[in-house]
């Protein structure tokens, strides 16, 4: 399988902090990859370097081959990694269709020029818009909630719609800090249902997540970060089992709820 993205010996200094001190980890094409560690780990960091928001000390970045390190955060996205920014992407005095219907045209391909003349072509692109909003907001369970403004949807729906707002710009890579932040339990079984999805939809994810049963059912690799370096990386039942991520972890609630989940 190949690997969609490369993180080759990554360093991130913040003034005299080590936030990433070595970090080399891969995510193949086509898998839901967690990122998870202690708090302070580096986690967010990571994140920030991939999408262009923070400049690396050391190391490189690599999307399907190619060398992103460095690249402004648009230049990032129109290569197909999106992040979702959960809350701030939405827009809370917008009903959710509009939030869809402004997702989409950020996407763009009528482009501005036909959208502001109402071109034949505009008219017909605005048509075929609307009809991947709906499908967007069947696909997440909120099509009964379209006509809702944002603000008043319930912390879960307003996680999902963000996610969905990421999605619906066709990323490649999809990266996903603490979806489950804050969700009850079926609020977060509806998200891991919807990052299944789309992943068999063809979406890679990496996932920062600390919902530890959430993140052993729902990854198909997992790489450990701890003080900015990578502890252990591999699949849920190696990782749970490895000692290393057992100390690191240890007197963490967590930790001790996804042994359990996981026995
Ligand atoms: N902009 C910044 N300025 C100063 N220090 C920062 C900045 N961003 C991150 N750090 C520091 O870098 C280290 C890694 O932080 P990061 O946010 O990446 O951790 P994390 O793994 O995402 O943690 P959490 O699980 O709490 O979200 C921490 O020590 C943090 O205080
Ligand atoms: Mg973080």
């Amino acid at each position: 399988m190949s690997d969609l993205l490369r993180v080759e010996n990554l360093a991130v200094h913040i003034g005299g902090l080590v936030a990433i001190a070595d970090a080399s980890f891969v995510v193949p094409a086509g898998q839901v990859v967690s990122l998870i560690g202690p708090n302070g780990a580096g986690k967010t960091t990571a994140f920030n370097v991939i999408t262009g928001y923070m400049r690396p000390t050391k190391g490189r970045i690599l999307f399907d081959g190619a060398e992103i390190t460095g690249l402004a955060p648009d230049r990032i996205a129109e290569r197909g990694i999106v992040r979702s920014f959960q809350r701030t992407s939405v827009f809370t005095g917008c009903t959710v269709l509009e939030n869809a219907l402004m997702a989409l045209h950020r996407r763009g391909s009528a482009g501005l020029l036909g959208a502001l003349f109402r071109l034949p072509s505009a008219r017909r692109e605005e048509a075929r818009l609307r009809e991947e909003a709906w499908a967007m907001l069947e696909f997440v369970g909120l099509a009964e909630r379209a006509d809702t403004l944002a603000e008043v949807l319930a912390y879960g729906e307003q996680r999902r719609l963000g996610i969905a707002l990421a999605a619906i710009a066709g990323p490649r890579l999809l990266l996903l800090d603490e979806p489950a932040a804050g969700l009850n339990p079926s609020e977060t079984a509806a998200c891991m249902a919807l990052i299944r999805q789309l992943r068999d939809r063809g979406a890679t994810i990496l996932l920062v997540e600390h919902d530890m049963p959430m993140v052993m059912q729902i990854s198909d690799g997992i790489v450990v970060l701890n003080q900015g370096r990578i502890i252990a990386s591999g699949a849920p039942a190696e990782i749970r089992a490895n000692p290393e991520v057992i100390r690191a972890y240890l007197g963490s609630g967590d930790w001790q709820e996804a042994a359990h989940a996981a026995a």
